[in-house]
């Protein structure tokens, strides 16, 4: 049974427990309070976690450098490291962490992933992502043909040797014609060939056919190999500019063939000059089978013998040319009427004159019977 006075002393002494635990978990309470409020401020650190490179193109070989840093240290333990398949590091105790390459040669590295993050206890880690892009520059670029003279009609193939260049798959060539007056027109890119992984450097040769025209006569070739990567402009290195020489058959350009009516005493002007490579030379077969090697043919006074074919033939190597004038020279009718006037005129006055003195003889043979 409980007495009274006992009942009253153990609620006096329950209270007083009580207050205790109140007081324990009262601190607790604040305890705990104080860890979330500490809690709370490591997101704000996140936040301030930065890198020095978002994503940043690598040269093959190159010395790369990352810093990753947070504005102040949190309260609690930390970690601060840089996760990456190559030399990954980490910090328990600096504010900013350098990752650091020597000599960056890994193509791994374009695909994986790389980060920077910060790790503290019971909280979510939080991350930066860096992109690295490496590519590698060709170490030459050789521009060749099977051959430097070409003759009209052929296939002329060119081959641009692209060594030690990377990516692959972000490679290009590019083929520029360069004509007689300096005029650049890009070319549709012919055959491309890799040796080599295509996420990765290696060996490209890309060939280009052209007709051999005699327009492709002294123009120049040129190809490049284009590097196009994400954040910059893309990286480009041309070959030297290669000239072709085409030879083709003679074209006389400046007569044709036909008939020049002249008349004796006119002057005959044939020029048979002609468009070849090489240089064309020149044969005149005139009439009288008479032969001449020159492009040109000037007579001051044509006579009825200048008359007949004239067969030009403008030829080398490749080829000839030839075309025939047929020339007419015509009798002068006006010196024929003039002289058979003359003949005219002489035999006329004789006449007369001769039948004058008849007369006088007669009239005086007559004059002397009477
Ligand atoms: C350059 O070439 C292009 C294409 O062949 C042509 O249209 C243009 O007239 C040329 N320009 C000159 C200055 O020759
Ligand atoms: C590229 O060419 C160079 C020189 O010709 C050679 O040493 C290298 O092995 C080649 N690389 C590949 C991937 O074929
Ligand atoms: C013949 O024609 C060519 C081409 O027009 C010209 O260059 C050359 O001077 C001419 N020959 C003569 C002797 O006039
Ligand atoms: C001129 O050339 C023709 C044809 O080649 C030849 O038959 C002829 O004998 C040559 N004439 C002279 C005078 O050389």
């Amino acid at each position: 049974m409980c007495d009274v006075t006992f009942c009253f002393l153990y609620s006096v002494e329950l209270l007083r427990w009580c207050k205790m635990r109140l007081c324990v978990l009262f601190m607790f309470v604040v305890v705990l309070g104080v860890y979330v409020e500490h809690t709370d401020t490591n997101p704000d650190v996140c936040s301030t976690l930065t890198v020095s490179h978002k994503s940043l193109l690598v040269e093959y070989g190159e010395l790369v450098e990352l810093t990753c840093s947070i504005s102040s240290k949190p309260s609690s333990e930390f970690i601060l490291g840089w996760e990456s398949q190559i030399n990954p590091v980490q910090t328990g105790s600096e504010t900013s962490l350098v990752w650091r390459a020597s000599s960056l040669t890994q193509w791994e590295m374009n695909r994986r992933e790389m980060f920077c993050y910060l790790s503290v206890p019971s909280t979510e880690q939080c991350k930066q992502k860096v992109h690295l892009n490496l590519y590698k520059r060709p170490d030459s670029v050789k521009i060749s043909s099977e051959s430097i003279v070409w003759s009209e009609g052929q296939m002329m193939k060119l081959k641009c040797e692209i060594e030690n260049v990377g990516p692959l798959q972000n490679l290009t060539v590019q083929w520029t014609r360069v004509d007689q007056n300096n005029n650049m027109t890009e070319m549709p890119y012919g055959s491309f060939r890799a040796s080599g992984e295509e996420r990765k450097n290696g060996n490209v040769t890309s060939t280009l056919t052209v007709s051999a025209s005699r327009d492709e006569d002294e123009v120049q070739y040129q190809c490049a190999a284009l590097l196009k990567l994400d954040q910059l402009q893309p990286q480009v290195r041309s070959s030297e500019r290669l000239k072709l020489t085409v030879h083709y058959k003679p074209t006389i350009t400046q007569l044709s063939s036909g008939t020049i009516s002249l008349t004796q005493g006119d002057e005959l002007v044939l020029n048979c000059s002609a468009h070849g490579n090489p240089s064309p030379q020149y044969f005149w077969n005139l009439p009288g089978n008479k032969n001449l090697t020159t492009s040109f043919i000037f007579i001051n006074s044509v006579k009825s013998d200048d008359q007949g074919q004239y067969i030009c033939t403008a030829y080398n190597d490749e080829g000839s040319d030839s075309l025939t004038v047929v020339v007419h020279v015509a009798v002068d009718y006006k010196l024929i009427i003039i002289a058979v006037c003359a003949v005219v005129g002489v035999v006329g006055l004789l006449i007369l004159s001769w039948w004058y003195c008849y007369r006088c003889t007669c009239s005086a043979t007559v004059s002397r019977r009477t």
